[in-house]
């Protein structure tokens, strides 16, 4: 089976459960999930369900799509994403992304947690993506360009859609969140970085770094969707302050940001679905 007929098989699945045309798609990163307690009319179905998802791995990522409205903008929401370094390919990586376009979405917003390599930044400050560096060494449009998809070369000048920047900055300012900028640099993992790659990754530009996001956003520039991107700085990346990474403090760091987040997304997610 082709990867488009799996497509075709678990949007048609989908479609039987709810069958309104999503306009804005969410992918939440590590400990960002509460975010769906703002949904409206939810039909949550399980990534077990959905021919052709594998279930996700990780601590903190729970692997439900969630349909449903913010206000009147029709969302579909992936609760838990794939990541590489959990061995997946990277098929199945942007797997999501790709379902999310075929159900109709036009906008994706990319959510993770990140670790901080701008030294302005501090643990609990939101980052709206501006744009990223590919280090993970891989690429999901590698191997025979899927046609219907998108083109062979697709252009990344604006991978992160000016319009929807402005968006969130304004929205942001509306409601008193101090929205940072930043350049995220996308790994590989699962290792966090070394205190050398921290300052390897600062020379060349990046401000956040972390193991999610590059992938989804390359599939989503490939299928034409105009993508945003927000990060939740949950630590400071290795070597800037003197402690040890684990992952249940990330994920604590990303809980106590929750509320700052969810209704900066809430209200731009309404503008992004109610185009002037
Ligand atoms: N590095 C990579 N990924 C991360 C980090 C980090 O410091 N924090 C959260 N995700």
């Amino acid at each position: 089976m082709t990867l488009f007929e799996k497509l075709e098989e678990a949007s048609a699945y989908i479609k039987k459960q709810r069958d309104v045309r999503p306009q804005v798609g969410v992918i939440l990163g590590s400990g960002l999930g509460a975010f769906v307690d703002q949904i409206q009319d939810k039909v949550t179905l399980a990534y077990d369900d959905i021919p052709h998802f594998k279930q996700t791995t990780v601590e903190g990522h729970e692997g439900r799509l969630i349909l449903g409205k913010i206000g009147n903008v029709e969302v579909a929401v992936m609760q838990g994403r794939y990541h590489a370094y959990e061995g997946h390919h990277t098929d199945q990586v942007v797997f999501p992304v790709r379902l999310l376009a075929r159900l109709g979405i036009d906008s994706i917003i990319l959510t993770n947690a990140s670790g901080g390599v701008n030294e302005s930044y501090k643990a609990g400050d939101l980052v709206m993506i501006t744009d990223h560096i590919n280090l993970s060494g891989q690429n999901p449009l590698v191997g025979p360009n899927i046609a219907e998809l998108g083109p062979r070369f697709p252009d990344m000048t604006k991978a992160y859609d000016p319009k929807l920047q402005e968006i969130l900055m304004s929205q942001a300012k509306t409601q008193g969140v101090d929205l940072k900028k930043g350049v995220y640099a996308g790994v590989l993992g699962p290792t966090y970085e070394t205190p050398a790659e921290v300052r390897m990754i600062r020379i060349l530009g990046g401000d956040l770094v972390g193991m999610s996001t590059v992938p989804e956003s390359i599939a989503a520039n490939h299928l034409g969707l105009s993508v945003a991107g927000v990060s939740c700085v949950t630590n400071m990346a290795a070597g800037i302050e003197n402690v040890k990474l684990q992952h249940s403090d990330i994920k604590e760091q990303a809980l106590k940001v929750m509320q700052k987040f969810s209704s900066l997304l809430v209200e731009s997610i309404k503008i992004i679905g109610n185009p002037q």
